[in-house]
């Protein structure tokens, strides 16, 4: 009798993750100054990010952001099963090497986000300077979420901090508002912009008087679109899944109108390569980070027109 034929194991999700190993390098493949192709031990990827200061008296800001092939930013609903470790690895080093982790509401009503670092993680922070604990600053426009929302990881675990930053023209669902005062999180009003939304200058402005200098955005994709439509939005660090999914409602990594175009600068250009289990496909996730160029700023002094 012949055998069922086997069925195809999804290579997409928390499953696929844990079968592919964290490798001993990856590749850089490309450098805009340094030399390369060369190997890079795992231990240094992202290992020695350093950002500039604030400049015109806001933070410097970097996103995160990964998709798939095609672009898609979420698969499932959820941008956590599109990575591998090591696109985890590069999150987590771009949280040691900032200030503050940015996200948006949408962002947070998808995912189970949290910002808890390894001792290891936190020392590197301090000795850089920074708090050993992370903050973490939800974007909202205004505080109306389910009820049971606020149970969550991200505004319970004593591990790390948080912050509300929430547009100034409420009305908030009073028990939502009751339920944050009650569990002592901050909330900071800012101006609300022309969208109805906080306004993004004023919500950096924030971190700002918190003595913020650097700050990652982890999303989602409207709070993106909405820093570099407000040409705030300094570093790109865009990972690529080696995989499509497909589908006709497809969320983007920046959602939104960014009054483009917007140039996007090759700093370096990182490969994880590695082979999925299942399949024996060999595969190749990509890790760019970009200079973010607004083409009507001034040219930088020097440079060629
Ligand atoms: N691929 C990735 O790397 C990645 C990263 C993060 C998230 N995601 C995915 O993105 C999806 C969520 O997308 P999303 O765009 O809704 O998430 P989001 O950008 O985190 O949240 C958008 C919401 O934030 C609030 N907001 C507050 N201030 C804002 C501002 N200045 N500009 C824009 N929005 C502001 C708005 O909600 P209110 O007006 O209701 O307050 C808005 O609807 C999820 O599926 C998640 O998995 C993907």
């Amino acid at each position: 009798m012949a055998s069922e034929p086997r069925r195809a194991r999804p290579v997409v999700g928390p499953g696929w993750k844990q079968t592919v190993p964290l490798p001993s390098h990856v590749r850089l493949v490309w450098h805009a100054s340094e030399p390369f192709p060369r190997d890079v031990p795992i231990g240094e990827f992202y290992a020695d990010l350093v950002f500039p200061g604030p400049a015109g008296g806001l933070p410097y800001l970097v996103a995160n952001m990964v998709m798939t092939q095609n672009g898609e930013a979420a698969v499932g609903g959820k941008a956590a099963v599109i990575g591998t470790r090591v696109d985890g690895l590069a999150l987590t080093r771009l949280r040691v090497a900032t200030d503050v982790v940015l996200t948006g509401i949408g962002t947070v009503l998808a995912e189970d986000v949290t910002a808890v670092l390894s001792e290891s993680e936190a020392a590197r922070r301090a000795a850089a300077g920074r708090s050993p604990r992370l903050t973490v600053a939800v974007l909202a426009s205004r505080l109306a979420w389910p009820a049971d929302f606020l149970s969550r990881r991200l505004f319970t675990d004593p591990r790390f901090e948080r912050l509300i930053i929430a547009g100034d023209r409420p009305p908030d669902v009073p028990e939502t508002a009751r339920r944050i005062a009650g569990l002592g999180i901050e909330v900071v009003r800012v101006r609300t912009g022309a969208d109805g939304r906080p306004d993004p200058a004023a919500a950096l402005g924030v971190l700002a008087a918190r003595g913020a200098r650097s700050v990652v955005t982890e999303g989602g994709p409207h709070v993106l679109a909405s820093f570099v439509r407000a040409r705030l939005l300094r570093e790109y660090f865009l990972t690529t899944a080696p995989f499509v999914v497909g589908s006709d409602n497809g969320l983007r990594p920046m959602a939104g109108d960014v009054d483009g175009p917007v140039f996007l600068s090759r700093t370096s250009r990182i490969e994880h390569r590695f082979m999925d289990p299942a399949t024996g496909a060999s595969l190749v996730e990509a890790f760019e980070r970009l200079r973010v160029v607004y083409p009507e700023a001034s040219p930088a002094p020097g440079s060629k027109p």
